[in-house]
C-alpha cells in the first residue's frame, strides 16, 4: 500500500490540531497527536519549569512512532505536532505542511490559548524567525509546503491541503517573510522580544 504520512506542523497555537482533525475526518485517516502520544506512551522525561513545557525523549518517540506508523493499516496517516518533523523520519513522511500565521494575528491566538509573558514572546519569535519551517526543510527538503493560514477559515486551510494531496497543486516553502513585513511596518521591536 502506498501510504501517505502527512505531517502538520507549525508554531504553537497556529491551528494545527483544528486543521489536522478536520483533514483526518475528510480523508478518514489515522490521526496521531504528538502531545497525547507522548503522554499515553510514557515519553515525557521531565519538565522545563522556565518554559512551562514538558521534555520529551525524542529518540524513544522516534523509534516508537516509526514502528506505529509502519503498522497502521490506513492509506493516510496524519501526525500533528510542532516537533513532528523531528520525530517522524524523512523515510516515512510523504508530505509536510507548515502552518504560518501573521504574528499580529498569532499573538491574539496565543493569548486565547493562554500564553503569556516569556512563553508568549518566545513562541512568537519562533514564528517570526521561521523556526518550524527551517527545521522542516533541514530534514524533509523537497516535500515541505508552507501555508499562510492568516485570516482563513479552517475549511479553507483544509481545502488548500487537499488541493496539494488530491488535486496535484504545487506548493512552495520559503515565501512567508514576517520579519521583512514587521521591518517595513516599523513593528519589529513590538513583536520580536525574545
Ligand atoms: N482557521 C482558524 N480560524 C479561527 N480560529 C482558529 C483557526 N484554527 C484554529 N483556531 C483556534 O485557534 C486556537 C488554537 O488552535 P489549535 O489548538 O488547533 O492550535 P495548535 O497549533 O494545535 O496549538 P498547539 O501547538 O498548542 O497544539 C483554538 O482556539 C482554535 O479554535
Ligand atoms: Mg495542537
Amino acid at each position: 500500500m502506498n501510504k501517505r504520512v502527512i505531517l502538520i506542523t507549525g508554531t504553537p497555537c497556529t491551528g494545527k490540531t483544528t486543521t489536522a482533525k478536520q483533514l483526518t475526518a475528510q480523508l478518514h485517516a489515522a490521526y496521531i497527536n504528538l502531545t497525547e502520544y507522548a503522554q499515553t506512551h510514557g515519553l515525557i522525561v521531565g519538565e522545563d519549569k522556565e518554559r512551562k513545557t514538558t521534555i520529551i525523549d525524542e529518540e524513544k518517540m522516534k523509534n516508537k512512532l516509526s514502528e506505529a506508523i509502519s503498522q497502521i493499516d490506513s492509506p493516510n496517516v496524519i501526525v500533528d505536532g510542532h516537533y513532528a518533523t523531528a520525530v517522524v523520519p524523512p523515510t516515512l513522511a510523504t508530505h509536510v505542511f507548515v502552518l504560518r500565521r501573521n504574528p499580529k494575528e498569532l499573538k491574539q491566538f496565543m493569548q486565547k490559548c493562554g500564553f503569556e509573558g516569556a512563553k508568549l514572546w518566545e513562541n512568537l519569535s519562533a514564528e517570526i524567525l521561521d523556526i518550524c519551517l527551517s527545521e522542516a526543510i533541514s530534514v524533509h527538503s523537497g516535500r515541505v509546503c508552507e501555508l499562510d493560514v492568516t485570516g482563513k477559515k479552517v475549511e479553507e486551510v483544509v481545502n488548500e491541503i487537499l488541493d496539494v494531496l488530491e488535486r496535484g497543486k504545487k506548493c512552495y516553502a520559503g515565501y512567508v517573510d514576517w520579519l521583512g513585513m514587521l521591518e517595513r511596518e516599523g513593528l519589529t521591536d513590538q513583536y520580536l522580544k525574545a
